[in-house]
């Protein structure tokens, strides 16, 4: 306001010079309708405002418009953000005004304008319809995230092998075999959305938040399901010590034929890491598998999948996610794995 007041007192000093009069004279109109009437005093005055009026007053259509945009940024933590921008369209253009606005409407508020434009009585006739462009930002995703279906964790399965050694103290060394539990039928099975599992070992165990309790000694976890890759890159799976043995098998081995000997990571009895990058391919179910098994007393099974851009994609604390599935919902591009106890 003080803006105006500066600009009026410049350019139009007998104007100024009235209104202070009927100041002085104790007119009871507020400050801001006398604005307004100098305004349309100068607004009657001047062709060319007439003309801005004609286009500001004039009815508005609005024209909706989607430009599409393609996400740079493909990857997990980006996720949240790109659905809410395709949530909401966003009006990213003002209504069209092709005149420039007259110097004695600068800086008011178009309400204002509005009124002083209306004041000058322009026939209905001279208001051309205005265009107003309304556009909406949709943007496409990169790497798609599939859909779920109940599908996601993985299975496991619960069994008491024979064949598990003695190893009390583990001491390191230890080894077993996990092929005995390929045609082993399992004492229970169930699906987790998370992995971790640390205890004494001295009294049964849930597992998995499982309302069953089982035997903490000489028994094994098989884990198997699939990972979808939002976006490519190394995926690191890390086994930061266990307590007593962990394996794990990526790709097609991890679904049929894996063994002691094309394991991709196992560890047993230590304090350090086992850690194995595998570069996976976005929009890629790649089958995993991670077999635990411990002997007697304290049981440490701790592991982690992060993804390149650094997104823990499973751990002990993660939830129901479409990255970690049993299987695909088209059922074929993660195929269901065999029953337990039928594998091979
Ligand atoms: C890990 O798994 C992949 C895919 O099955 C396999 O090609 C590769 O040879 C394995 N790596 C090791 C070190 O066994
Ligand atoms: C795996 O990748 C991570 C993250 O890029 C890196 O810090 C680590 O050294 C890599 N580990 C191996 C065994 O290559
Ligand atoms: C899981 O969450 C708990 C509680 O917030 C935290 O103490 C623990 O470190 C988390 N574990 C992992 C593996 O992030
Ligand atoms: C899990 O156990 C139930 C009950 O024994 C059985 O019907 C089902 O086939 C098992 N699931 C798998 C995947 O083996």
């Amino acid at each position: 306001m003080q803006l105006l007041w500066y600009f009026l007192s410049l350019a139009l000093p007998t104007i100024t010079y009235a209104i202070n009069a009927r100041n002085i004279g104790g007119d009871l109109l507020s400050p801001e309708c006398l604005v307004i009437e100098i305004v349309v005093e100068v607004l009657l005055a001047s062709p060319e405002a007439t003309e801005f009026c004609e286009s500001f007053l004039a009815p508005t259509t609005t024209i909706s418009k989607t430009v599409t945009e393609t996400s740079s940024s493909c990857a997990y933590k980006y996720a949240a953000a790109r659905t809410q921008k395709n949530a909401a369209p966003q009006i990213t253009s003002e209504p069209d005004r092709s005149l420039a606005t007259p110097a004695v409407l600068q800086g008011l508020p178009s309400s204002e304008i509005s009124q002083a434009c209306s004041c000058i009585d322009i026939p209905a006739s001279d208001l051309t319809t205005r265009t107003h462009t309304q556009t909406a930002t949709s943007t496409t995703k990169l790497c798609p995230i599939p859909t779920t279906c109940g599908n996601e964790g993985m299975q496991w399965a619960y069994y008491q092998p024979p064949s598990i050694p003695y190893n009390y103290n583990c001491n390191g060394g230890y080894s077993w075999d996990p092929t005995a539990i390929k045609d082993m039928t399992p004492s229970y099975n169930s699906t987790t959305t998370y992995i971790g599992l640390i205890d004494d070992g001295t009294s049964d165990i849930s597992i998995y938040g499982s309302n069953q309790q089982f035997n903490s000694q000489f028994f094994a976890l098989n884990h198997r399901g699939y990972i979808y890759a939002e976006v490519s890159g190394d995926y690191t799976f890390n086994t930061p010590g266990v307590d007593d043995i962990n394996f794990f098998w990526w790709g097609p081995d991890a679904y049929s034929g894996w063994t002691e000997s094309n394991v991709n990571a196992s560890i047993a009895c230590s304090g350090t890491s086992a850690t194995v990058n595998v570069t996976l391919l976005s929009g890629q179910y790649y089958p995993i598998r991670f077999i635990f098994a411990n002997a007697e007393e304290n049981l440490v099974e701790v592991m982690s999948i992060t993804a390149p851009d650094g997104t823990v994609i499973l751990d002990a604390n993660s939830t129901g996610s479409p990255y970690i599935v049993q299987y695909s919902c088209d059922g074929t591009s993660a195929k269901p794995y065999p029953l337990f106890g039928q594998e091979t």
